[in-house]
């Protein structure tokens, strides 16, 4: 069975993540999404809140499931015996990063943890969480970044109501 871990923080989850999981999902038989439990940031949303949130939006996705999970990613692939990491890139301003992150993780796990990168489709290319609290924070419009139930949940956090 090919598994792979969909590994972020999704702080919220945007059409952009949801992009990638559709399509990791086509190409592995198993997709967890895992939500990085990070005591160094401070969420807008806790992780309970982010895993509900990324369940509802998988419910008609058979094969992905969503968990939490802290500490090293490489350790926590192996405690699910997953060889594989996916990860979006949108621009080349993700590259450096992630390329840094998928050599120490290879380093970190002596070749057992590959990464896969998938390239976001073009059309949620300018999309990132923090773009989306930014834009909710003055009450601005978010419903072409992330679904209605989302954006609902983004304002209340700010004490707005749904725009
Ligand atoms: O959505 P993000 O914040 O870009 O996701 C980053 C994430 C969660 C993939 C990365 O920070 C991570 O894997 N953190 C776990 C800690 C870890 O294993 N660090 C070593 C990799 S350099």
């Amino acid at each position: 069975m090919r598994k792979a871990i969909y590994p972020g923080s999704f702080d919220p989850m945007t059409y952009g993540h949801l992009d990638i999981i559709q399509r990791a999902a086509k190409i592995f038989d198993e997709l967890t999404v895992s939500v990085l439990n990070n005591k160094l940031k401070t969420p807008l949303f806790s992780v309970e809140e982010r895993v509900k949130i990324l369940q509802k939006a998988v419910a008609d996705m058979p094969n992905v499931k969503v968990e939490s999970f802290s500490g090293l990613l490489v350790d926590y692939a192996k405690s699910r015996d997953v060889p594989v990491v996916i990860r979006g890139l949108r621009a080349i301003t993700d590259f450096e990063y992630e390329l840094q992150n998928a050599q120490t993780n290879a380093k970190l796990s002596r070749g057992e943890l590959d990464t896969m990168f998938l390239t976001t489709s073009l059309e949620y290319a300018y999309l990132s969480s923090s773009s989306v609290k930014e834009i909710a924070s003055f009450n601005g419009d978010i419903s072409m970044c992330v679904p209605d139930f989302v954006a609902e949940l983004v304002y209340q956090k700010y004490g707005f109501l749904k725009k």
